[in-house]
């Protein structure tokens, strides 16, 4: 094939390369879908307002997030089981973005450990928190994730108990893959995942595994977050985790206007308008049509960062347009590693800087910084 333009290319490659069930784990949203593919959708509605005969030259994508830099208003958010789209994901991902000079956020459920991308890595990096039930676990967690200099904390508040996506049970989703005959079939036709697979010796959950106890059977996820994920998590315990972790808090999956005055009286640094890519509550509105509602309400107290949906650097513009300061992929990076490894991640990169910068200069603007509502045709939310 040659050379990926788009995030729909290194999709396709992705689907061709990666075993079905950890293909379908990313692409897969709650029960109907329904939210995924509004927050995919309702960028569409959106138009942007075209400009001409300005000066278009010395363009910056440059910016800040959290008050660290970033050579562009994008993060690679905190995915699940990444170094299952490619062995040792995780590392490859973070050097990836290190390079291209964008936040990295390491998952709680991730494969590859903390220490592991610690070691590939010369620059700070981001965690995210799952809170277990184990809150002695949720310590040492946080106390890894100190030790290995993470710059900032990210804190997942819509994921107490997981939504029920319909493919990873028909699958029979598991890391690593349980032996039947129908994941036999899904790796036997996937020949070069599974020999980089076998060269690496990362193929659970590296945060998890021989760090927590009355862990057993960490390979049904599903299974698994039911018994070991706290639901009772409320307020207060953003309060402990603020105490205990003492540096950058990040609140992810804030998608109502009071949840998110709430998250701005922790004194939390910034909040990410989230669903969790569709994958939790079904039938939610999209991420992109209640961005603005949550920046008219807080934007003033603190930093309205976006995820859901973005699959070009026209929606990143969009959504910085609509107030976000910082906005995080998940998929596009996910396929880009799943289609081609370290350099798929620095091609989804690429792809989204190119068609961001474009746009921005037809809109008439030079400056990321100076992207407002006024680069939109309409405002439909
Ligand atoms: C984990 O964060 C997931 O959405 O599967």
């Amino acid at each position: 094939m040659s050379k990926p333009l788009t995030i729909a290319d290194l999709k396709n490659l992705a689907r061709r390369r990666v075993p079905k069930m950890f293909f379908d784990y990313a692409d897969s949203g709650a029960w109907t879908e329904g939210t995924y593919r509004a927050n995919e959708d309702d960028f569409s509605k959106i138009k942007l307002r075209q400009r001409v005969l300005v000066d278009m030259t010395d363009r910056s994508l440059a910016t800040t997030m959290v008050g660290e830099r970033a050579a562009m208003p994008v993060a690679l958010a905190p995915t699940g089981m990444t170094g299952m789209q490619h062995a040792d994901g995780e590392m490859l991902a973070a050097k990836a973005a290190e390079e291209f000079g964008v936040p990295f956020t390491l998952s709680t459920m991730s494969i590859c450990s903390i220490e592991d991308v610690a070691s590939v890595t010369t620059r700070p990096f981001w965690f995210q928190l799952y809170v277990l039930r184990d809150r002695g676990f949720v310590e040492r967690l946080i106390g890894r994730a100190k030790a290995a200099n993470c710059s900032a904390l990210v804190v997942t508040a819509d994921l107490q108990i997981l939504g029920q996506r319909h493919k990873d049970i028909r699958n029979g989703l598991s890391a690593p893959p349980k032996w039947t005959l129908n994941s036999a079939l899904q790796l036997a036709t996937r020949p070069q995942w599974c020999l980089d697979m076998l060269r690496t010796q990362r193929r659970s959950f590296g945060n998890i595994v021989g760090h927590a106890s009355n862990v057993s059977d960490l390979s049904s996820l599903g299974a698994w977050t039911a018994e070991q994920f706290d639901p009772r998590l409320s307020w207060d315990d953003i309060r402990w985790i603020k105490d205990l972790w003492g540096g950058k808090l990040i609140i992810k999956g804030i998608l109502d206007e009071e949840d998110a005055r709430a998250a701005a009286d922790t004194g939390a640094d910034a909040i990410i308008v989230s669903n969790h890519g569709g994958r939790q509550l079904d039938g939610a509105p999209s991420s992109i049509s209640m961005l603005p509602k949550i920046v008219d309400a807080v934007g003033d107290r603190i930093e309205v960062h976006f995820d859901g949906g973005i699959r070009s650097g026209q929606d990143v513009l969009k959504a910085v347009a609509l107030g976000a300061r910082g906005t995080y992929i998940g998929r596009p990076f996910l396929y880009g590693l799943g289609a081609m490894g370290k350099q798929g991640v620095t091609t989804a990169l690429e792809i989204i800087r190119k068609e961001m910068d474009i746009t921005m200069a037809l809109c008439g603007k030079r400056d990321i910084q100076h992207i407002d509502r006024s680069v939109l045709a309409n405002t439909p939310f």
